[in-house]
Formats: C-alpha cells, structure tokens, sequence
C-alpha cells in the first residue's frame, strides 16, 4: 500500500515538476476562460448538490465549505493530491479533464485571494495520477495536511466556514 503510494506519488512528482514544468503551454497548467466556464457548468452539475451553488457547504450537514480552505491545501503537495482524491471526486464518474476544470474554476472562482504566488492550475495528467490513489482514510489525510498547514502558521477552523 505504501510502496504503491510512493510510487503514484513519484510519478506525480515527475508529471508536475519534471516533465510538464518544463513544458510551459495547454499541457503545462494553463486555464482557459473556455474550460473556466466548463468547470463551473461541471461544478453546478456535479458537486453543487452538496456543496451548494455558492461553494459554501453546509456545516450543518458537515459538508465543508469550497471557500478560503482548499486555497490553502494547495500550498503543500499532499493537500494538492488531496482536492483530487476527495470522495465527491473519487467515486464521480467524470473524466480526469472535466475534474481538471472543476477544481482549477473552484480555485480560481472562491479561493482566489489565498492561492500561492507560484500556483499552477491542474493539469489532466496530474489528475490523473493524484486519483488513481483512493486514501483507506480520506479524514486522517486532511488530518496531516492541517497539521502541515498549522506548522506554516496557516490556522483552520471548519467549526468557522
Ligand atoms: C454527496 C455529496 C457531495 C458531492 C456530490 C460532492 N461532495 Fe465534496 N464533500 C462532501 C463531503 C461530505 C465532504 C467532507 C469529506 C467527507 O466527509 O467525505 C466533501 C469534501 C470535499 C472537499 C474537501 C474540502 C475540505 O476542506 O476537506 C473538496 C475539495 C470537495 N469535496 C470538492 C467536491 C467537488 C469538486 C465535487 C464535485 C465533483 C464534490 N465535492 C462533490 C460532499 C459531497
């Protein structure tokens, strides 16, 4: 399990900073006003049902809000991997180019204020590989990633969204 998670993760290492970052263009991380407006018909679609058409989640049905928080998660790879592993995305029968669109619009469209400077939009071929890694546990991930984030200074409270 873990020399097979090692392995999906050294191949996205090797997508993202090897080969694609060395090809800047449609295949190197780029987004455009065209798959911008399909991600949002996709998000509407697709996660809207849970996460609302605000991407502001409901707490009361421990849905989490799509604002601030996954800005934040793209900071540090595993919470990078992590948007592309989420259940709603898992178990979704959409094409690793239709996720693509749909968390690169999320990110643009509710997070845009608390992405890094050196953010680069998803790639197909990133997707792909993050997804092919299904977490036994998808909490005890964010877990760790918080705890990551908390050792930045970057404080999350979901009791707050
Ligand atoms: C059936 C309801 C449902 C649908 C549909 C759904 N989600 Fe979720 N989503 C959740 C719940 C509930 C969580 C919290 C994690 C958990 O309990 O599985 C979550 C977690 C997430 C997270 C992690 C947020 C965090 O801070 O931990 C992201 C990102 C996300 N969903 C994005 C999406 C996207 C994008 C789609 C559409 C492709 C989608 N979800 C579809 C219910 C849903």
């Amino acid at each position: 399990m873990l020399r097979k998670y090692l392995a999906h993760w050294l191949a996205a290492w090797v997508l993202a900073g090897g080969i694609l970052g060395a090809q800047p263009g449609p295949a190197g991380g780029t987004f455009t006003a065209q798959q911008a407006a399909a991600g949002r018909t996709a998000y509407l679609g697709h996660c809207a049902g849970c996460h609302l058409p605000d991407g502001h989640g409901s707490a009361a049905n421990d849905v989490p809000t799509l604002h601030r928080i996954p800005g934040e998660f793209v900071k540090v790879p595993r919470g990078r991997e992590f948007l592309a592993q989420v259940p709603g995305i898992a178990h979704s029968p959409l094409p690793d180019a239709e996720v693509a669109e749909i968390l690169n619009w999320m990110l643009k469209e509710y997070n845009a204020p608390y992405l890094p400077a050196d953010f680069r939009p998803y790639t197909v071929q990133e997707v792909s590989v993050y997804r092919a890694v299904r977490p036994a546990n998808i909490m005890k991930v964010r877990e760790r990633i918080l705890a990551e984030l908390a050792a930045k200074g970057i404080a999350i409270d979901y009791r707050a969204q």
